[in-house]
């Protein structure tokens, strides 16, 4: 890909992941921490193969004049997510719609952010319209513990449970707006509101209908 960048002069944009901090010893982390990465883990070839991807985008930038812009994405959400793709906001969202117990690694105090998807997207339009090369975290500020979601998306389905019309609507679709966003924090791109657990049940409403 980087090669075709060069041949017809495209700016080429990589989906970085913050996983390239591997088990980070800085909270939170900025584009500057190089971050504490194991090699020979089973989740190594993810984490070594965007970390190495970034090294080749910046090669072929410094070496060939290639424009390009790396972002660092956390984690991401929306509809239309694989069931199954093993990500917990869509096991929990299977689970609940199969009647299942939702399953929640111990101790369910560990935290994450959610980006939800078309503010995801924003983010990256406007990397990819701007001046600033990155690598740059795109991401929600707002924290949620395990425990938070699975209570979450328990409420939101009892929610829909209770209301019979939407009972049939009850399956993966069309989904909602977005945070507003601005670009903040040196280079990251942040939200401007951070996610209360009430617009996080709100988006999670929007995927289950
Ligand atoms: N979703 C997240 O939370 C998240 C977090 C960090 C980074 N990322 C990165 O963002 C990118 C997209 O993630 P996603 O969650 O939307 O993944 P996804 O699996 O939903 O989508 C990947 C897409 O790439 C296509 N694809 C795979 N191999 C291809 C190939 N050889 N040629 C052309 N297309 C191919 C697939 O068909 C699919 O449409 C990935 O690079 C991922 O590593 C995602």
């Amino acid at each position: 890909m980087l090669g075709l960048a060069k041949r017809v002069g495209a700016r080429i944009l990589l989906t970085s992941t913050s996983e390239v901090y591997g088990d980070p010893l800085v909270h939170p982390q900025p584009e500057s921490y190089w971050g504490n990465v194991n090699p020979i883990g089973v989740r190594s070839c993810y984490d070594e193969g965007k970390r190495v991807a970034e090294t080749l985008m910046f090669d072929y930038h410094r070496q060939h004049g290639i424009e390009i812009r790396i972002a660092r994405i956390f984690n991401t959400y929306g509809p239309r997510m694989n069931i199954d793709d093993g990500r917990v906001v869509s096991n929990f969202i299977a689970q609940a719609i199969r009647d299942e117990p939702l399953t929640v690694q111990h101790p369910g105090t560990q935290t994450r952010s959610f980006c939800y998807v078309s503010d995801m997207v924003d983010g990256l339009i406007r990397l990819m319209e701007g001046e600033n090369t990155g690598p740059i975290n795109i991401g929600n500020p707002g924290e949620f513990t395990m425990l938070e979601l699975a209570e979450t998306v328990k409420e939101v389905l009892r929610a829909i449970m209770l209301d019979e019309n939407k009972l049939q609507e009850v399956m993966l679709g069309l989904a909602a707006h977005a945070f507003e966003f601005m670009t903040s924090q040196e280079s990251s791109i942040m939200f401007e509101r951070e996610g209360t657990e009430a617009e996080l049940g709100d988006k999670l409403v929007h995927i289950l209908k």
